[in-house]
């Protein structure tokens, strides 16, 4: 079922309403919705009344709440949305001249793994044309494509943004005895028990749920003397405890400890803050050629991206590691 803007508008405003533990009526969310969308925001008149009809919010006592379908709604949305921009990265002959510049390579990179740090990860995970690999969070599956080509592994790539993994099975369509793309959300993963031998997690479980649930299944489905390679970089807020960024600390080490799974760690914190400084440098060299190719907002996602991280660089705050567990 779609929704429209109006419908989006007065969902999205409730959800920040009840983030801040306040209460949605009318009056709250008039106000919220224009401080948001400003001169976006639309009349929610009919808004409210579709919604209702639709079971998509609730009210009780003039206060509004939305409800788990709505919820899943938002979240297709999201990902579709989110599909759409990885598959015009990935044609943007641009943005494949900034992966080269920035990691050394272009595999369509969406992150701030580089070459070296990739490398690193197939030297440790020693994956060879024997073994099944499941890639969570692959984007448009280009370095599950690339990790493939090298290896001649057997490889799975899930990610939640559809339009990004109908282009992936697109343009690996050649490579199918060996590559396979399936739309599936993170927090819902449905492999049987024992079904990898190696699990890559490259900067996503971030975007987790419930990192214990996700970790746990992980554990399932992976196959007994398998392997997880995760890459994970760990920031913290100024009010934030220091210590969750050494390796031993993070979330993730914390949720992998909680499932009594060992891990060793790789250091790439000072590579992480070079990362970004670079980022910044390199998209700002191309800002022109972005706009030229028409592709400036992804020259504005970039800057924007490296802006923002680049204030937990300056101030200390951020860690990255490569942890590796040997089940
Ligand atoms: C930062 S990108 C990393 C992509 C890729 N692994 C790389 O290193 O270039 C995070 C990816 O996770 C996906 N993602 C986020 N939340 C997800 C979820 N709940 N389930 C499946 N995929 C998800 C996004 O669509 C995106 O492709």
């Amino acid at each position: 079922m779609k929704i429209n803007k109006a419908e989006e508008q007065l969902l999205r405003v409730i959800i920040g309403i009840g983030r801040s533990n306040r209460k949605a009526n009318k009056e709250s969310i008039s106000t919220a919705g224009k401080h948001y969308y400003k001169d976006n925001f639309s009349n929610l008149n009919s808004a409210y009344k579709s919604l209702i009809q639709k079971k998509f919010i609730k009210e009780l006592n003039e206060e509004y709440s939305i409800t788990n379908e709505a919820e899943k709604i938002l979240k297709k949305q999201r990902a579709d949305g989110f599909g759409k921009m990885l598959v015009r990265k990935e044609k943007s002959e641009v943005y494949g001249k900034f992966c080269k510049m920035l990691h050394g390579k272009n595999i369509s990179q969406f992150n701030m793994m580089n070459m070296e740090q990739l490398n690193k990860l197939l030297e440790l995970l020693e994956i060879n044309e024997h073994q099944r690999v499941l890639d969570l969070g692959c984007a448009t599956g280009t370095i599950a494509e690339y990790i493939s080509d090298n290896t001649q592994a057997n490889i799975i790539g899930i990610d939640f943004a559809e339009t990004a993994i109908k282009w992936a099975q697109e343009r690996t369509k050649s490579k199918q005895d060996r590559l396979k793309f399936i739309t599936m959300n993170m927090d819902e993963l449905s492999f049987p028990k024992n079904s990898f031998d190696t699990i890559l997690a490259i900067d996503t479980l971030y975007f987790v749920e419930d990192l214990n649930k996700t970790i746990q299944k992980m554990k399932e489905i992976l196959k007994k003397n398998g392997k997880l390679g995760i890459f994970f970089s760990q920031m913290i807020k100024p009010d934030g405890d220091k210590e969750i960024l050494l390796p031993d600390k993070t979330q993730l080490a914390q949720a992998l400890k909680k499932h009594n799974l060992k891990f060793k760690t790789w250091d790439f914190t000072e590579s992480e803050k070079e990362f970004w400084k670079k980022s910044k440098t390199i998209a700002k060299t191309l800002k022109n050629e972005f706009e030229k190719e028409g592709n400036s907002h992804i020259y504005e996602s970039r800057i924007n991206e490296a802006k923002s991280i680049l204030k937990f660089v300056e101030a200390d705050r951020i860690s990255r590691h490569l942890y590796i567990v040997n089940l």
